[in-house]
């Protein structure tokens, strides 16, 4: 390490913007072949919400027990506030876990399932009533110390298992899809909650879900897995406009999708020879292809425009395809159009609802337009 390197660091740490936690070159196999976590670099750093967003077995909630320490790393090691953590067990490591089933005692209280950690932990009695009732407090649910688990709702029920995490003020927090079993309302809800309490506490925050829009919401940053691996580590602002490839892109929000190949580009625009019909289209280049290879172009709904056609609307001539109006469908926000191309294929278009009497009518002939920025090239996923 050399001295500007190590004073930057001490820097760092005095500040208190040392990560709290670093994965470094993380991998994880569970039968020798299989690299269920691949060579992951990630830095989560004081304080964040980081949300670890990825479809069913890309990885997620391995990562998470390979923090919790209930894995073990096949290759790597992991840093808690600089600290290596291999031959650190579990509950030396006063991570605070919340999981999707609850994991609730039952034959417990709400009281002493919140107490838990705690005496565990030889916190004095007198210290846990009064930080088990703050606790309760926190998550709303004052009064409910006596009932037992059981005598809950879902929502109650997971609203305790925060408090457990939360109890013993743990300087780390992981949630593995806490909310995947309640329904859509109330998830909606405890999202906010969580997302406030995080706010309130500043406690570090690493979140799971296989749900976008639920990391859309509650993360400062979002880490996409698929296959072991982080395909990209982002604010929800930037994840959203900026995906970084086709995987991304399609995981995150909605996309109209055609395929094509790169015929020129330059200074990150370019120009498609779509796959389907004698068209091309601009757009910008966001992954190094070459010049005639497959790409996969991704345009967000509500970025499309549309008119009957002979109207031309201003912007890029290059940006612009011919198809006819085929549905039209209210969603009292907005309102959603389905295009059939000319040049085969389909496009959604979102327009806001002020917008819904500007629309051509079913079955009208119509263009549909973008800006060429909004339009994304990238290299076909693999
Ligand atoms: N204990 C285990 N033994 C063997 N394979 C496992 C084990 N846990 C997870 N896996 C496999 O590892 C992959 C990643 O799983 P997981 O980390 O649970 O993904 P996610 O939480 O993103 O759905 C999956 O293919 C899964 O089947
Ligand atoms: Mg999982």
């Amino acid at each position: 390490m050399n001295i500007v390197g190590a004073d930057a660091r001490q820097m760092a740490r005095l500040n208190g913007r040392e990560p709290i936690v670093r994965f470094v070159g993380i991998g994880k196999t569970y039968d020798g072949v299989t690299r269920v976590v691949d060579e992951l670099h990630l830095d989560v750093e004081r304080g964040e919400f980081l949300t670890l967003l990825g479809p069913s077995g890309s990885g997620k909630t391995t990562t998470l027990m390979l923090l919790a320490g209930f894995e073990t790393p096949t290759a790597g090691e992991i840093l808690l506030e600089g600290k290596p953590l291999s031959r650190v067990p579990p509950y030396q490591r006063h991570i605070g876990m919340v999981f999707q089933n609850y994991a609730l005692f039952p034959h417990m209280s709400v009281d002493e399932n919140i107490a838990f950690p705690l005496s565990v932990r030889g916190v004095p009695a007198a210290d846990i009533a009064k930080r088990v009732e703050r606790a309760l407090d926190m998550v709303q649910l004052g009064g409910f110390g006596r009932r037992r688990p059981a005598q809950l709702s879902g929502g109650q029920q997971q609203r305790v298992a925060v408090a457990r995490a939360l109890v013993f003020e743990p300087k780390l927090i992981l949630m593995d899809e806490p909310l995947g079993a309640l329904d859509k309302q109330l998830r909606e809800q405890m999202q906010l909650e969580i997302r406030r309490l995080h706010q309130r506490l500043g406690v570090t925050m690493v979140y799971v879900t296989h749900d976008q829009a639920e990391a859309l919401t509650m993360s400062d940053r979002i880490a996409v897995f698929h296959r072991g691996k982080i395909q990209q580590l982002d604010t929800p602002e930037q994840m959203y406009e900026y995906p970084k490839n086709a995987f991304v892109a399609r995981f995150i929000g909605e996309n109209n999708r055609l395929d094509g190949k790169l015929e020129t580009h330059a200074d990150g625009r370019c120009t498609i020879r779509m796959t389907a019909g004698d068209t091309r289209i601009d757009g910008t280049l966001v992954e190094p292809v070459k010049n005639g290879d497959v790409v996969t172009v991704s345009l967000r709904p509500e970025r499309v425009q549309i008119r009957a056609a002979g109207h031309t609307l201003n912007g890029h001539p290059g940006c612009r395809l011919a198809g006819s109006l085929q549905e039209i469908i209210y969603l009292g926000d907005h309102v959603r159009a389905r295009v059939v191309l000319t040049s085969g294929g389909e496009f959604m278009v979102k327009r806001p609802i002020s917008e819904a009497h500007t629309l051509p009518r079913i079955g009208a002939v119509v263009d549909v337009f973008w800006a060429p920025e909004h339009c994304r090239a990238f290299a076909q996923e693999s």
